[in-house]
Parts: C-alpha cells; structure tokens; sequence
C-alpha cells in the first residue's frame, strides 16, 4: 500500500482556469483520507490527477518514492469509484465486475472465483444476472465497488459516491465502505462536498476552498482547532454561531459584544491582546455556549424555536436578525416571552480578524 505525495502540484485548464494551486502534502499508507470542500473547489480534479485522468503542468506526484506524474492510468493500480456509477448497461453484473480482470486476460475459472467472492463481499450474489437498469442506486454502486475491489488495486478513489443515495442508504453504505477499508487497509482517497460525511468517515481530512487546501488534520483536530474562519464555518452541525465585533468590560462583567446588532456574549476573560482591536469575528459552537433568563435587558435574546434530536435539543434565539443556535437540555421549557443572556461555557470560542478570516488570540 503507497503513500501519495504531492508536490508542488498545479492544474490549469485549457480555458486558463486554475483549479489547483501549489498542492503540497502526503497521505500515508493505509490511510482513509477525505478531501472536503464546496462544489467546484478542485476536488475531483486532484482525485483525477492522483489517477492519471488528468493532466497536470506544475509539480509532481509520488507513489511511494515512484514519481507517477506522467505514468498512464493503467500503471497506477487504481480502484476508482463514481458518483454515477459509471456501469455499462449492457452488460449484466456479473459481466460488469468481471469487466476489469477479461482486460486483464485473466482465465475464466480466476475470474469466475475472484467475482463471486467479491459479489458476496457486497452482498451482490444473488443479482449476478441482472442488468444495472434493473437495480436500486445503492445495488448500483456496489457493483461499481465491487468492480473496484476486483482488481485488487492498490489505492482506492471515490469521487462523491454516494451523492445520489437517500440518506438512510448513505449512512449504510458509509459503513460498508469503512468496513471494507478496515479489512484491506488500502491507501484511499474520498472525496465529499459533504462535511458530515468527512468527520464520520476520515483518518485525516483536507479542507479545500478555490483549488487551495486550507488546512489539513484529523476530523477532532479540525472541529477543536480551525485555522481559518472558513474551517470554523465549514466544518460542524449545526453551523458555529458567528458575532462580528469586539471584546468590552461593562461593570466588572467581560463581554463580546456585535457591532450591528449590539447583541452580546458574557466570557470568562478577554483573550490577551483582545482589549484594543475591533473587527473580530467570535465564533462559538452550540454546545459552547448557553442562555440564562434574564430582564429585557440590551442585547438580550428571545426563543425562537426548537429542534429535538432525541436526548437534547437544539434551540433557536433571536435577537433583531442574529440568529444563534443552543444545545439545551431535552426538557427545556419553552416560553416566547421569557428573555435570555448569552454566556460562553469555559471561553470556548474562536477569534478570527475579520479582514485576513486568519485565527487570532489562540
Ligand atoms: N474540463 C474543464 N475545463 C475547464 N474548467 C474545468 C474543467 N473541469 C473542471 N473545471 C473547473 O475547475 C474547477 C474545479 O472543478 P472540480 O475539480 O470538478 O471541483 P469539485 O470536484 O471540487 O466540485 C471548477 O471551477 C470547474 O468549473
Ligand atoms: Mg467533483
């Protein structure tokens, strides 16, 4: 099993788009590595380039120590799934997992051999001779899986598997993928625009924005430790509460108050250095922060609504047109015309200057 190590990689398209920038890291052996960013991004652009379906005009690419930059698809041992599938529809299952070993010249009783074990992996065995049309999407990607897993490649790529799945199938089929990726322990590389399915399934994730990677680490890493607004943003659901002001001492008590809004967060301390600049932007997550009653005192918030996600709930306030999300016990009592402070459990919040989006006052 490689590592693949990129180096200095860049990707300009033929219209003089730059999809990829001085793309430098390394994802070891074994690993699952998930490549996480909005649509258009370049994700799928590097996973290509990692498969030799792209071409690219700057850097290098090692498997291992082996330079593969400019090696043909067909040398790289690649096992690659799709979003769509990318089934011939004519052939039948069983054809379609056998498809990669007759290019191979394999004989018929390897091949026989090598697909129904694989099938059964996937539990495919008994729809060997159905056509893809006559298959549900999730029977369908385990055949584009299976016909992966048949070549026994070295390095495994999905580009958004399981995009075109409900979510209940998603959440199986996530499972069975991890499950598979323990007993093989194959080098992959997943590729999602969706960052649940990141920290759920990943070893380490790269965060990508425009064709740069913005940081790189393990799924806890990026969720406790974000270095730029844009992880702090991206990754987490519900999405992390965002104020946009400055630190102020009000009688004693230490606050982050927004500028627009005038709506405020009660902390413990100001962060050294804090006191004396504006524009920065808190962020603070659901569970690191929480509402006491109070009297309708400025900045102060109102109930909006609730979501139950069965042992706690997430509530909803309001103050003017600031929204912030709470995690608040399963039996809170509802109540329109109480009115409620904000308060930061333990400082636990992240600071960003407002112009650079760059982590401050860590
Ligand atoms: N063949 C192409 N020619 C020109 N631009 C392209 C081509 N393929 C992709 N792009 C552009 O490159 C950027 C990255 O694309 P892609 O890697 O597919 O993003 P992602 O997979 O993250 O959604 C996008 O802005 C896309 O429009
Ligand atoms: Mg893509």
């Amino acid at each position: 099993m490689p590592s693949i190590r990129f180096d200095s990689v860049a990707k300009t398209y033929e219209n003089g788009y730059n999809a990829l920038n001085n793309i430098s890291f390394t994802i070891e052996e074994g690993e699952f590595f998930v490549l996480v960013g909005p649509s258009g991004c370049g994700k799928s652009t590097l996973l290509r380039s990692v498969a030799g379906l792209e071409s690219i005009q700057k850097g290098s690419i090692f498997f291992d120590n082996n330079d593969v930059t400019n090696a043909e698809p067909k040398q790289r041992n690649i096992g690659m799934v799709f979003q769509n599938y990318a089934l011939y529809p004519h052939l039948s299952v069983y054809e379609n997992i056998a498809f990669p070993l007759e290019i191979q010249k394999k004989n018929k009783t390897e091949i026989n051999d090598a697909v129904v074990s694989v099938a059964t992996q996937v539990s495919l065995q008994n729809l060997l001779d159905r056509k893809p049309k006559e298959l549900s999407g999730g029977q369908r990607q385990r055949v584009a899986l299976a016909r992966a897993i048949v070549k026994n490649p070295s390095i495994f790529l999905f580009d958004e598997p399981l995009s075109n799945l409900d979510a209940h199938l998603r959440a199986q089929m996530r499972l069975e993928i991890l499950s598979l990726h323990q007993r093989y322990k194959k080098t992959s590389i997943y590729v999602t625009h969706d960052q649940i399915e990141a920290m759920t399934m990943a070893t380490r994730i790269a965060v990508m924005k425009e064709g740069n990677i913005i940081q790189i680490g393990t799924p806890s890493e990026l969720y406790l430790n974000p270095k730029t607004y844009f992880v702090a943003t991206f990754i987490g659901s519900p999405t992390i509460n965002t104020f946009e002001g400055k630190f102020i001492e009000n009688k004693g008590k230490y606050l982050f108050q927004d500028t627009k809004s005038g709506i405020c967060l009660r902390v413990n301390s100001i962060p050294e250095n804090a006191q004396s600049q504006e524009n920065i932007l808190c962020c603070f997550r659901s569970e690191s922060c929480t509402i006491s009653p109070s009297s309708k005192v400025d900045g102060a918030f109102t109930f909006e609504y609730i979501e139950y996600v069965g042992n706690e709930s997430l509530g909803t306030f309001l103050s003017g047109e600031q929204r912030i999300t709470v995690r608040l016990s399963a039996n809170f009592s509802q109540d329109i015309t109480q009115w409620y402070t904000l308060h930061s459990i333990d400082n636990q919040f992240f600071c960003f200057d407002a112009s650079t989006k760059e982590r401050i006052f860590e």
